[in-house]
Order: structure tokens, then sequence, then C-alpha cells
């Protein structure tokens, strides 16, 4: 709960076109009004995000849709009947409102309604809807708390507010809804099983596909040291061969691993594994390890998002 003081100094914020970082179940969020475009083009420059990303649009509740989406077939309000407030993201045929500096100029929106007690009052007591990209550096490993948020954009945000370690610990899942067939554009905090039992029927997932979707470029989510990724069963050969070509390495596992190397617990539940999984990137770094070794869940509920997210913070960078 925030208080009156509180409250009235955020929504203020919001409205004067000030960048607020707002906790969700997900990751934290830099938000800003989204009807206001000097506000977002704040958002991209405090992120360093390129401009032509689009943002999704957070709003209080599924009622707010229809000012933002003008199509909402009947599979958008299932899932939004059955998941809001919670870490999906539907995108949906846009309104006027949503303008191209929040949807990159496509025509299209991405909406969700967060399910963090502190920041549904927020987007209450505001009233309109809230961009919110993930409050990191573009590229960079989103926060999952406040404290990370402070070290990542520093002055860069107006206003942090503090609601507690963040409890999916990734991203939302992006489901498609402009085309014939549902199609899940970014795996996240819903399970792919899950969408497909509610809608009755398989969902691909599209990760990388045509739509503009910055969690689908190649190098993302990524610490400054290596990552290096392996199924369970190859973890000690890799181990041996990193460290045969001199890297000083961490590894991520459920379990320790024999004869004394730096570790780092990424437990075997996708569940639990999506939680620490940012923490844990982050702890890397301060292990001064040149290479995280990562073993990987399996790619069933969460451990999919879990997977590819790994995926991401392993592939080559640029520059
Ligand atoms: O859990 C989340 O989704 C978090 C919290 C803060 O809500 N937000 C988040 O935002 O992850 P961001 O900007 O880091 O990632 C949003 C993703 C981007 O990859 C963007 O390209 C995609 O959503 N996106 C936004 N609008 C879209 C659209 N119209 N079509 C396809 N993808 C879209
Ligand atoms: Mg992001």
């Amino acid at each position: 709960m925030l208080n009156d003081e509180e409250r009235k100094r955020a929504v203020e914020c919001l409205a004067a076109g000030g960048l607020v970082a707002v906790p969700t179940e997900t990751v934290y969020g830099l938000a800003a009004d989204a009807e206001n475009e000097l506000a977002v083009r704040r958002i991209f420059a405090a992120k360093g995000r390129p401009s032509t990303h689009p943002l999704i649009v957070h709003l209080a509740g599924a009622d707010q849709l229809p000012q933002w989406a003008r199509e909402i077939p009947p599979d958008a309000r299932l899932l939004a009947e059955a998941l809001w407030p919670g870490p999906l993201s539907l995108v949906l045929r846009r309104t006027a409102r949503a303008s191209d500096a929040i949807t990159g100029g496509q025509d299209t929106v991405a909406l969700r309604v967060p399910d963090h007690p502190l920041t549904l009052e927020l987007l209450r007591a505001f009233g309109g809807g809230l961009a919110a990209p993930s409050a990191n550096r573009f590229g960079r490993v989103s926060p999952t708390t406040a404290a990370h948020v402070r070290e990542e954009l520093g002055d860069a945000v107006d206003l942090v507010l503090d609601g507690g370690p963040c409890r999916v610990g990734l991203e939302s899942t992006i489901v498609d809804l402009t085309g014939g067939e549902p199609a899940v554009l970014r795996p996240g905090g819903v399970a792919v099983e899950q969408l497909e039992e509610l809608l009755g029927r398989h969902v691909p997932v599209r990760a990388g596909g045509t739509v503009r979707v910055s969690g689908s470029l190649d190098s993302h989510y990524a610490p400054r040291a290596g990552v290096q990724l392996c199924e369970p069963s190859e973890l000690p050969r890799a181990l041996e061969a990193a460290r045969a070509a001199g890297q000083t390495v961490v590894v991520l596992s459920p379990q320790r691993p024999a004869g004394g190397v730096r570790w780092l617990e990424l437990p075997a539940d996708p569940v639990a594994a999506a939680q620490v999984l940012y923490a844990r990137l982050r702890e890397v770094d301060e292990s001064g390890a040149t290479l995280a070794l990562v073993s990987l869940p399996a790619p069933a509920g969460l451990g999919l998002a879990v997977r590819d997210r790994l995926r991401r913070a392993a592939a080559p960078r640029p520059g």
C-alpha cells in the first residue's frame, strides 16, 4: 500500500511527464504517461533503447481495453478474464490513443494488467495507461528489486517505488491476437501449456518473428561475463573444458558440482528458477567470473521462458 503522500507524489510525477519505476509481479517497469509523447521519449532515452521498439501499455483493468484496442477477439477476452491481473501481454489492433511513439509505428499495441497491489493502486489513482518497459538499460538484465533499478538507471528515473522483490522474476508472456490464430511472441510468466488449456488448442511460439520485439533480438538479458549453456548431463565435461581454456568459471545449476568450483544455485523447478534467474545473472558479475556455465532447466512450463532468456544471455554480443 502507498500512503497518501507517496501516491500523490507518484501521480503528480507521471502527470508532469516524469518517469516512475514501478514494481510488477514480473520485473520492475520504467513507467510514464502513455499518452504523453515527450514522457514516452524520455523512457527510450533513459534505457538507451532504439525508438522503433514498441512498449507495453499497463492498465488498471480489462475494462480499459476498448480505449486502447479497436478489435478485441473472443480469445483476447477469454485470456484477459482468466489471467489478468497477471504476467500476460496481449497484442491487439490499436486505437488512436496508442501513438506511434509507443507502438513504433505498428498498427498494434501490447496491453497488460500487472499483478502488483502497489502498481495497481497507482494505475487506478492515475486513471490513464502507463507505458512501461523493464527498468534496465537496453540489452542488460531486467531488475527484480528496487535496488537493481537504482543501480541500473540512477538519476535517469525521477521516482522509484519499492514493492519488494518480484514474485515471478521474468517478463510477461506476449501473445499476438491480431492474426487468425493466437501465437506466443515471447515466452514468459504464463506457461504456454496454460494458454493451450484455456484456449483448447495448440498455441505456437513465434519468438523472433516479423513483429518487432526487443526481447527477441539475439543478445539480451546479458551479464558482462560470458555465458555458456549446457544440458545437465554435459555439465562435468563442459566445466573441465572451460577450465582448461583458462576461464574463471561460475556454475549455475541445481546442485553444487564436485571439485570446489564457484557455484550459484539455479533450482531445477522452473518456477523457482524464473524467480531467481536475473538476480543470479547479476551475481555472476559480482563473483568476478569470466564465464557462467549454466545447466539448463527442462523446457516445460516456465522452463521455456527461463531457457529463452538464458539463450539470449549467451548469444554473441554486438560490437
Ligand atoms: O513483464 C513485462 O512485460 C515487463 C513489465 C514491466 O510489465 N515489461 C517488459 O517490457 O518486459 P519490455 O519493453 O522490456 O518488453 C516488451 C516487449 C518488447 O520486446 C516489445 O518489442 C514487445 O513487448 N512489444 C510491445 N508492443 C508490441 C507490439 N505491438 N507487437 C509486438 N511486440 C510488442
Ligand atoms: Mg526488457
